[in-house]
Parts: C-alpha cells; sequence; structure tokens
C-alpha cells in the first residue's frame, strides 16, 4: 500500500518540508528513514497527530547534525542512545537510530543495540503502533507492516507482538486500555488473556514510570473510562487496592472538565481519585508512585480539607471566617472539593475563595502603620489581620477606611 498521497493531503507544508530535507540527506549519507508509530497508525485512522517519529537505518544523531547544519532546521538536542529532536518553524520531531531491545528481567530498562527497520518494529507495544512508512525516494510513501497492523486496526483491536510483551514491559498493560478506550477498539482475545495474567508483573515497575502511564491516561479526552476500564480488567487494584473507576468518578471528572482549564486537569483528576482514601492510604500510594512533593500535598490537603467541610456547611459564615479556614490550603486540594462536594453551599464558599477572597489585601502597609504610631512586631501582625479581616468582611473599603480603623487600634490614639 502507498500513502504517498496522504502524507501529502495530512502534513503541514512546514513539517513536510522538514520531512524531505531530512530524508533527502539521509540518501546522500546512504541511510533510509522511515515514519514510524502512532503518527502512522493516526494517518491511516485520518486522525490529526503532528508528533512525528521518524527512525534511521544508521546513525540519527549525525544525520540530524547535518540537517541542522545544511538547513533552517535547529537541533534541540540529542541524547547518548543515538536520539535528536529537530525544529522547523512551529514543528519538531524526533530521529530515532533504528534499534534492537532486550530486556534482562521483567520490569528493567532494556538493553539497546543498533539494527534494522524490523527490529525496531519489533520491540514496540502493540501491531497498530509497529508500522512504518518509508520516506526514500525510490519507494517514497510505501506501508511497512510486519506485524499486521493495518489489518488489525480494521478489525479495530490491539494486539501485543509476542507472548512476553506484558511481562517484558508491564506498562503495556496500562498503555493498551488506554488505546483500547481512546480510539474505541478492544483487546485483542489472546492480548486480553495475557494481560490478565502478568498483571502481577505490575509490581517491577518503578513508581516513576507508572505515574507517567497514569499521567498520560489523565491527558486523555476521556480518562474515566481508560479507569473505569482498567478497575473492570482488576488492574488499577494492583497500583493501590483503593482506586475505583466508578459513577461517581465518571460524574465528577465530567464535572471538573466543565469548571477547569486544560492545564489544571491531570493534577485535579489525581486528586478526585483519592478522595475516599484514608491518610494511611494515601501515605501508601505517593510511595508507590513517588509523587512529586507539590501534588503530594495537593492530594493530602484534598483529604484534610474534606473532613473539615462540614464546618462550611453551617450557619451563615463571614468571609473572614471562611478566609481563615481555608487559607492553609494548597489551592488545588480546593478545587477539588469544590468538584467532589456535593453540598451547594459547601461549593460556593469554596469558589468564593477561590475567586474572590484569596486575593484580598489591605491598602496599608507596615511602613504606612509605623508612621500611624503602630510598632513593628506582634502589634502590627494584629493591626494587620484586623484591617484584613475588616477588608474581607466589607467593613473598611478605602484607604482612608483603613487609616481611620487602623487610628483607632494605635495605642496612642
Ligand atoms: N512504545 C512502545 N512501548 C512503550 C512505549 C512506546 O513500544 N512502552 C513505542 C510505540 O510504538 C509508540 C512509540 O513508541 O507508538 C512512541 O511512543 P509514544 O510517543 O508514547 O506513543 P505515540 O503512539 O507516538 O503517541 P500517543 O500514545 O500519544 O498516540
Amino acid at each position: 500500500m502507498n500513502l504517498a498521497w496522504q502524507i501529502e493531503q495530512y502534513l503541514p507544508r512546514q513539517l513536510l518540508e522538514l520531512v524531505k530535507d531530512i530524508s533527502g540527506q539521509a540518501a546522500k549519507r546512504g541511510q533510509r528513514v522511515y515514519l514510524v508509530g502512532g503518527v502512522v497508525r493516526d494517518l491511516l485512522l485520518g486522525y490529526p497527530n503532528f508528533d512525528l517519529d521518524l527512525v534511521v537505518e544508521g546513525d540519527a544523531v549525525k544525520l540530524a547534525q547535518q540537517v541542522a547544519k545544511t538547513s533552517q532546521a535547529k537541533l534541540l538536542a540529542h541524547h547518548r542512545f543515538g536520539t535528536a529532536k529537530l525544529r522547523y518553524g512551529n514543528f519538531s520531531l524526533d530521529l530515532a537510530t533504528a534499534r534492537g531491545e532486550t530486556y534482562a528481567k521483567p520490569g528493567a530498562l532494556p538493553a539497546v543495540t543498533p539494527g534494522t527497520l524490523k527490529n525496531d518494529l519489533i520491540r514496540r507495544d502493540f501491531s497498530v503502533n509497529a508500522m512504518a512508512i518509508s520516506l526514500a525516494s525510490n519507494d517514497y510513501g510505501e506501508l511497512v507492516d510486519p506485524y499486521q497492523g493495518k489489518s488489525d486496526l480494521e478489525h479495530r483491536l490491539i494486539r501485543i507482538l509476542h507472548p512476553g510483551s506484558f511481562s517484558d514491559d508491564a506498562t503495556r498493560i496500562l498503555r493498551a486500555v488506554r488505546y483500547e478506550q481512546r480510539l474505541g477498539f478492544e483487546l485483542e482475545a489472546q492480548t486480553a488473556q495475557l494481560l490478565k495474567r502478568d498483571i502481577p508483573m505490575l509490581d517491577t515497575i518503578s513508581g516513576d514510570r507508572i505515574r507517567h502511564e497514569l499521567e498520560l491516561i489523565l491527558k486523555e479526552k476521556r480518562p474515566e473510562f481508560v479507569i473505569r476500564r482498567l478497575a473492570e480488567l482488576g488492574v488499577l487494584q494492583r497500583i493501590s487496592p483503593l482506586l475505583k473507576g466508578d459513577g461517581w468518578l465518571v460524574e465528577k471528572f465530567d464535572k471538573a472538565r466543565r469548571l477547569k482549564k486544560p492545564s489544571q486537569l491531570p493534577s485535579l483528576y489525581f486528586c478526585l481519585l483519592v478522595y475516599s482514601f484514608s491518610e494511611n492510604e494515601i501515605e501508601q500510594l505517593l510511595v508507590r508512585l513517588n509523587i512529586p512533593a507539590k501534588l503530594s500535598r495537593a492530594m493530602r490537603d484534598t483529604l484534610r480539607l474534606k473532613t473539615r467541610l462540614a464546618l462550611l456547611d453551617t450557619s451563615p459564615l463571614k468571609p473572614s471566617e471562611i478566609y481563615y479556614l481555608l487559607r492553609e490550603y494548597e489551592s488545588m486540594a480546593i478545587e477539588t472539593n469544590a468538584i467532589a462536594s456535593d453540598s451547594s453551599t459547601v461549593h460556593h464558599y469554596l469558589q468564593l475563595f477561590l475567586t474572590k477572597l484569596r486575593y484580598v489585601r489591605t491598602a496599608l502597609d507596615g511602613e504606612e502603620l509605623k508612621r500611624l504610631g503602630i510598632s513593628a512586631g506582634p502589634e502590627m501582625g494584629q493591626v494587620l489581620q484586623i484591617l484584613h479581616k475588616a477588608k474581607l468582611d466589607g467593613e473598611v473599603r478605602t484607604r482612608a477606611d483603613e487609616k481611620k480603623l487602623a487610628r483607632s487600634l494605635s495605642p496612642k490614639s
């Protein structure tokens, strides 16, 4: 099958120029270059994906350096394991030396050796991700599909390439379900069986790698479907026995998307995932996934604040009371509780804090208070707090109001 026409139609002009430049330079060096992985899958499905991965049968770093020297493309970075990133205009692409991989033991990072395109494709996760398109001039656009990826795309199947795939790299268990749900595919029967068999192999994967895969899931358009399916297969429970993908989560993830910016969503989803956890349970998960400090704080604060929400759901509260109750919590924890709580009063107070109260500042500062006769130290701290509360509660509005109140508090008044 030849996909030259699709490449020309599909890729933006600048990106196509860069791709052609690379393959032209490669030809001069006697090397072949291929488009590989997700972009080939998406091109066949007709989905936009301009994250291009290119594989070179030969030294990818030297090729990238040559392209950067003789064209307008910039070499952004290159690594000792034979990969390089090039940028041209608004686009960037990754170039890698074709390589084979062997796994010394399950879950270990693979040992890498230079290889052919075919070696490079067999080490990949699923047949639909193990196709390539030639960019060489003599067979430009030819699909290379040694593992029946196109047929699996047509049958809407996610299939591993060999029975040891999940035990070699158990992150593929999470990836399989992510693609299955994103593309609306099914796990091929044997793949599903092996996936279930190899769930315990997730224990061989480091916290950072599991977390990275969870982050990719949480960046999907509808992560709750992936989570729900992972729970159904018994995968989620292997990561933490309490993680659930139930109707509550579906409803809250949906609410989060309606209320928040996409950049906030992954952290918010993480906090929602642990909403029913106890303090102990959350600590275990933080360790298992090696969660970074800021997100750990947000997750812990989510639970601490949850236990205090009843205080917000009682008689009417003054803005200053709301402020002093909430100020010690990470804003992500407040956002999470605003979405998780079913009480409209709680929601209203949390939103009031997030959108207004946390930004309220007094007009007077320490220097001005000194001029009004208030001495630095605890006394000034107290006056500033009284002014701040009065401002929050609307008892003072202008600078003059604040001065009047401060003077009345000064011992010399
Ligand atoms: N890959 C793999 N095993 C992994 C991770 C990646 O075999 N554990 C391979 C797949 O062939 C994949 C390619 O590396 O297509 C690039 O990985 P990634 O960028 O994660 O996937 P894409 O398919 O490019 O992107 P996306 O998942 O967002 O569609």
